[in-house]
């Protein structure tokens, strides 16, 4: 019995190909949707497997620029790296592939939207939550979570069904993948003994095999935002692909870590994320220079609490959208320039100037002819240490009833009974 139209969030791997003919049989018509976030995938090959397999439409869309701008702009601007180290690579897309999987089943009239999500990740979480935030009504179907199917038994499927299966080279990791970075779990990683192999990574080099030399970059960021890469201005989709082969030619932004998930349990994920991981730490060091001291230290608190919201699926939230404003009007003077050393499978900030810094040199320098006020400082320490002291007269071991102030033998066992 025909049942309607399914609009399917289509990666053109095995289990969402499969999904297409699951979902036919099951009686519905299936529009494929692909959103182009930088993947290496060939999607012009993935549109015609989408309806080679029978999908009514097939819909690819370069949302590259999107991605960026309203999704990972932010997340920079917050520095958001789930529990400080995880730069939300995949986490970030999924609001912007569930907002166009909600639009497009209004545009087919679809009556429903579906995902290739196992019940184990936190993935299916987002993208429902998202769409559903956007479109209340929204059915949501998660086919591989509901069919229990093992890969050998997909495979099976497949070959009945005359379902091509994706020639890519067999790997046992499970990958994904965009500008922001390239996700990569299962096989020997689940191991945490383990060392990632060098066959998990495709961005990063290994560090033992980059150049001999260093190579220095500078990104000129404004508002909190990279600009420029070596004084060439570049919007951002090119300036972080650009990045991203820079900083992976020299093994930089592998990371290596054991995360809490959503779903309750630890898992270990390796991440290669070269274009983060050399801008947050750019832009880090940069927020040094130009922001005021406490701005930075409650700052800090907020941007985890940010990258938790991107990470559990809470993109469309109104405490997001109150720390966006927050984070915008923090990042206004965080402009300048930041060079960078790459060398080795390491990135260190190694240069910083700004129009907006708040180093002054008058005042730092140990040079003769600075500005700083010497002579102030003897009563600002009575003043600054005034607590300190009256706490220490009153519990302390310096009691003026026990004649601190006379003069004593200076010998180790008298001050040690006195005092
Ligand atoms: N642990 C990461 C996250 O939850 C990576 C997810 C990778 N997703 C995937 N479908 N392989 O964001």
């Amino acid at each position: 019995m025909y049942k309607g139209k399914v609009v399917l969030a289509y990666s053109g791997g095995l289990d969402t190909s499969v999904a297409i003919k699951w979902l036919m049989d099951q009686g519905y018509d299936v529009v494929t949707f692909t959103a182009d976030v930088g993947q290496t995938v060939d999607l012009e090959a993935c549109k015609e497997r989408a309806l080679f397999i029978g999908a009514c439409n097939a819909c690819v869309m370069d949302l590259k620029d999107e991605f960026v701008h309203d999704f990972v702009w932010p997340a920079l601007k917050a520095n958001a790296m789930y529990q400080g180290t995880y730069p939300l690579t995949s986490a970030l897309s999924r609001p912007l592939i569930s907002k166009y999987l909600a639009k497009i089943a209004d545009a087919e009239g679809a009556v429903a939207v579906a995902h290739g999500c196992t019940g184990k990740g936190q993935d299916q979480v987002r993208i429902e939550i998202c769409a559903r935030a956007l479109k209340p009504d929204l059915k949501v179907f998660a086919p591989v979570r509901d069919w229990h199917f093992s890969r050998d038994d997909e495979i099976d499927y497949a070959k009945e069904h005359g379902i091509p299966i994706p020639v890519t080279k067999k790997s046992p990791y499970s990958i994904d993948e965009n500008l922001w970075g390239r996700s990569i779990e299962c096989g020997p990683l689940e191991d945490p003994w383990t060392e990632p192999p060098s066959d998990a990574f495709t961005i990063t080099a290994d560090p033992w095999n980059t150049p001999n030399d260093p190579e220095y970059i500078e990104i000129a960021f404004k508002g909190g935002l990279p600009i420029a890469l070596n004084g060439i201005e570049m919007d951002g989709v090119s300036l972080i692909a650009r990045l991203n082969e820079i900083a992976g030619k020299h093994g930089v932004g592998r990371i290596d870590m054991i995360e809490d998930r959503l779903v309750g349990f630890k898992s270990r994920e390796v991440y290669e994320c070269p274009a983060p991981v050399v801008l947050l730490q750019a832009k880090k060091a940069l927020e040094k220079m130009t922001l005021a001291k406490d701005l930075i230290a409650v700052k800090a608190d907020l941007e985890l609490k940010y990258a938790e919201l991107a990470y559990v699926g809470y993109w469309f939230s109104p405490l997001r959208e109150a720390l966006d404003a927050f984070f915008n009007q923090a990042q206004k003077v965080v402009n300048g320039v930041v060079r960078v050393r790459l060398y080795k499978g390491q990135s260190v900030v190694v240069g910083l100037k700004s129009p907006n810094s708040l180093y002054v040199n008058d005042l730092a320098t140990y040079s003769s002819g600075d500005t700083f006020d010497h002579s102030s400082a003897v009563g600002f320490i009575n003043i600054w240490g005034l607590p300190i002291i009256t706490w220490k007269q009153v519990h302390g071991f310096a009691k003026k009833e026990d004649g601190y102030e006379n003069s004593v033998v200076l010998d180790k066992e008298t001050i040690n009974s006195k005092y």
